[in-house]
This record gives structure tokens, C-alpha cells and sequence, in this order.
């Protein structure tokens, strides 16, 4: 192989720059110095959308899009999905490494202690109108707690940093259970720490009148799996937000508000939504060639398909969709299910799709399973949110010890008005 960098001439001046290539990438900084003359700012590159820039150095997620791989840590997800926990995978993440077995009893100690709120807390999220989307509940109430926790703003001290990842981790489940009861005007049902980290969120969201609630052990295992696959994603929307907004120093939780509110989008964690309304919209087996008709038209999305890094099945629907039979087992069928894959079985021989590498995204499946497990739509994307949580934190106290990093500030391309003087408003046309 040959020397590890790259050579550009600019043929404006005729000036040759050799540039090194470290990861299989040119730093953006080394164009700099390709000037036209000595007062010219010097080169950038234009990259909307982040559509070929690596905004950092990350040592949690690995993801090959075109060969379908995703690894936390190094661990291939289908083993985390089939032989981990979801508090021991948000461990791994965190830490970089599996706990031992006084590690994980510690850390499950910890989080399950952390799961209270604040009772002002409360009366906070009473506030919100009785129809409020808990997902819009779940940006302000977390973002709220950074005035509960003053001390969060710490940042750079490890104790103290530790300390508010156990209350983010154990808070989540709590808020967002608490703004689904919200929208029902049930009361709040609070933490049980008899339960696992699953089983006590599904007593939040479903407990009655009962003592005490028992989970469906199914329900409680799918639901630990579906939060593993979620746990993180490398640097898609979300993560780039908390990043993005950490990086200007501000505590974690006003950070996680950030990116909580990233994963709110239809085109990130609001999608699996989407995919019901559309699977709905459709109605029938015999309906899909003609929506299909429409989305090659430009006329709609194939919602839950398409990915910008997965070129290929995205290893996370693949363990979905065998949950899914789990789950339509013990709850009964979602009739959206024929529908959805008669949908995909045509995508997937359709030009149009496999032309641009469309697949099922994680969100393909996804609403069906939550639809059949009894979530209501509006919690889909809270559920997200809470499966995510180590993921943001974890990229967030990396980007903190990062040297490198600074606070995030993208450059632009001005082409806009030049210079004109004021105009009146009397003499304006
Ligand atoms: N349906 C129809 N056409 C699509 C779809 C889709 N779902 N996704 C992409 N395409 C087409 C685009 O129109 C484009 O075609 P063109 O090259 O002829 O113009 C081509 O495929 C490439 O797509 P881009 O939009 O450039 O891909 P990008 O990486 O920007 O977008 C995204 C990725 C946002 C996920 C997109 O595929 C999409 O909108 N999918 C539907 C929404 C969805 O499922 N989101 C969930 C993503 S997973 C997650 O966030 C958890």
C-alpha cells in the first residue's frame, strides 16, 4: 500500500498540498491552508446534512450500513439482544466493558434507587394540557430537572457525572409513564423495586387497583430487548444534538431535553408512528401495489424504510420482526402485520427500492409490536427516548474527554445580499 495521505493541487494556483489520511479521512482544518492569496480565508468543504463528514472520534458504536452490522462496544447486537439485559448493555455502553457481576449489582442497585421524582415534578407535568403528546412532556420535564439538580452543572467532575447518569437512567421511565398517565388522567403509579428496569416501567404505565402489578414475562423480556436495540446508534440526529449541545458545556439534562426533542421528528424516532398511519392509510393486502404505485410517484414515503447509513437490512428490524412472532403469540395478532409484509416482500423486489438499497428500518416493525404489547401510539416514541438515554450519555461524556473537541460550530457558505445601506420604511417598495 502506499503513503498515507492524500495529495491535492489546486488548479487555480497550480499549488500541490499533501494532506495525511488517518481512519480513512482528511482532517476539514488541513484545507485550510489552500489559499488562493494571502488573505484568503482558505478552503472548506461544503457538507449539508453531515452527508460525508465524521464529526468525531467514537469508540461505542460500530456500524458497517452496507453488510448490516451493529456493534456496541464490539459485542454484535443480535448476542446483547439475545443474551443481555438492557441495564447491562447501557453498562457496556457507558463503561466500555461488560460489568462483572458486582459491577452490574451495583449499577442495578443504583439506577433502581434513582427512579423517583421530585414531587414538584408533578405538579410540573399537571400543567401540561390533559391531551399534551408525552413525548413534548418528556422535553420539558427532563430539561426541568436541570433546575432540580443544580449541581449537574458540574460536568467535568467523574463522581458527580456518575451520579446524574443514574438519575437519567432511572428518571426517563418514570417521566414518561408518568406523562402517559398524565394524558389519561389516571394518577401516577410509582416505581416498584421489587421490579426490573422493564417490569417496573410497565407497572408505571399499567398498574390499576392491584397490590401489586405483575408483568407478562414476555412482554417484560421484549420490552428489555426492544430498549437494548435502541440503546444507541453512533452519530444519527439525536446523538448529534446531544453532543452538539453539551459541547457548549450546559448540564446533561438540559442536553438530553435537546436531544429528546431531535428524536421527536417523523424522520428519526416518530417514524414507527408514520408506519401505522401509512400501514392504516393502505388498508388491505390487495392495496399495497398501488401505494407502492405512489411512493415510485413521489406522492408518499414508504414510512419505516431507508436508512442514511444502512445500506442493506438494518440487523436491528431482523431481531424485531422474530420478536414480533413472540409477541402477536401471547397478544394475539396486529392485523397491520399482512399488510406490512406483503409491503416489504414487493419493496424488496421493486427496482425503485433496491436501486436505492431501501430496507425496513428498526421502525418498520416496531409500532405493530407496541401497537400488540398495548402502548398507545403516543408512547412510541418515549419508549425510544428511554432505550436511548445511555446512548446520549454515553456520547455526550465521550465528546466531554475528547481533547479534540471544542464547542460544535459548523461553518457556512454565505450567498446571501452584499452589502446595502438601510432604506427607510416610507421609501421600501
Ligand atoms: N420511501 C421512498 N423513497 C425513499 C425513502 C422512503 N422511505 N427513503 C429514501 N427514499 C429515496 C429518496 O427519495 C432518494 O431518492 P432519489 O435519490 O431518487 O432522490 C433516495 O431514496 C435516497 O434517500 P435520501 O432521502 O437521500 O436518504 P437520506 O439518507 O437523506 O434519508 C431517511 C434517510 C430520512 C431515513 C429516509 O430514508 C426516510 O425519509 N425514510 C422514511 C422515514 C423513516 O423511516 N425514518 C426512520 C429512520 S430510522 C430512525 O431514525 C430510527
Amino acid at each position: 500500500m502506499g503513503k498515507e495521505t492524500l495529495t491535492i493541487t489546486d488548479n487555480r494556483t497550480g499549488k500541490t498540498y499533501e494532506v495525511p489520511i488517518e481512519h480513512g479521512a482528511i482532517r476539514g482544518m488541513d484545507l485550510r491552508q489552500i489559499k488562493v492569496s494571502e488573505d484568503d480565508f482558505g478552503l472548506m468543504s461544503y457538507d449539508p446534512a453531515f452527508m460525508n463528514t465524521a464529526s468525531c472520534k467514537s469508540t461505542i458504536t460500530f456500524i458497517d450500513g452496507e453488510k448490516g452490522i451493529l456493534q456496541y462496544r464490539g459485542y454484535p447486537i443480535e448476542q446483547l439482544a439475545e443474551r443481555s439485559t438492557f441495564l447491562e448493555t447501557a453498562f457496556l455502553i457507558l463503561h466500555g466493558e461488560l460489568p462483572t457481576r458486582a459491577q452490574l449489582d451495583e449499577w442495578t442497585y443504583h439506577i433502581t434507587h434513582h427512579t423517583m421524582i421530585h414531587e414538584n415534578i408533578k405538579k410540573f407535568m399537571d400543567g401540561f394540557h390533559y391531551d399534551a403528546h408525552p413525548m413534548g412532556i418528556l422535553v420539558g420535564t427532563v430539561g426541568a430537572l436541570s433546575t432540580f439538580y443544580p449541581d449537574a452543572k458540574n460536568i467535568m467532575d467523574p463522581a458527580n457525572r456518575e451520579k446524574q447518569i443514574y438519575r437519567l437512567i432511572a428518571k426517563m421511565p418514570t417521566m414518561a409513564a408518568f406523562a402517559y398517565r398524565h394524558s389519561l388522567g389516571m394518577p401516577y403509579a410509582y416505581p416498584d423495586n421489587d421490579l426490573t428496569f422493564a417490569g417496573n416501567f410497565l407497572n408505571m404505565l399499567f398498574k390499576m387497583t392491584e397490590m401489586k402489578y405483575k408483568p407478562n414475562p414476555v412482554l417484560e423480556r421484549a420490552l428489555d430487548v426492544l430498549f437494548i436495540l435502541h440503546a444507541d446508534h453512533e452519530q444519527n440526529c439525536s446523538a448529534n444534538a446531544m453532543r452538539s449541545v453539551g459541547s457548549s458545556h450546559v448540564d446533561p439534562y438540559s442536553a438530553v431535553a435537546a436531544a429528546t426533542a431531535a428524536l421527536y421528528g417523523p424522520l428519526h424516532g416518530g417514524a414507527n408512528e408514520a408506519v401505522l398511519r401509512m400501514l392504516r392509510e393502505i388498508g388491505s393486502k390487495d392495496k399495497v401495489p398501488e401505494f407502492v404505485k405512489k411512493v415510485k410517484a413521489r406522492e408518499a414515503l414508504l414510512m419505516g424504510f431507508g436508512h442514511r447509513v444502512y445500506k442493506s437490512y438494518d440487523p436491528r428490524a431482523k431481531v424485531i420482526k422474530n420478536l414480533a412472532y413472540q409477541i402477536f403469540q401471547e397478544r394475539g395478532t396486529n392485523p397491520l402485520l399482512e399488510i406490512a409484509i406483503e409491503l416489504e416482500r414487493i419493496a424488496l423486489q421493486d427496482e425503485f427500492f433496491v436501486k436505492r438499497k431501501l430496507y425496513p428500518n428498526v421502525d418498520y416493525y416496531t409500532g405493530m409490536i407496541y401497537e400488540a404489547m398495548g402502548f398507545p401510539v403516543e408512547v412510541f416514541p418515549v419508549l425510544f427516548a428511554i432505550g436511548r438515554t445511555p446512548g446520549w450519555i454515553a456520547q455526550w461524556q465521550e465528546m466531554l474527554l475528547d481533547s479534540e473537541q471544542k464547542i460544535a460550530r459548523p461553518r457556512q457558505l454565505y450567498v446571501g445580499s452584499g452589502k446595502r445601506d438601510y432604506v427607510p420604511i416610507e421609501q421600501r417598495r
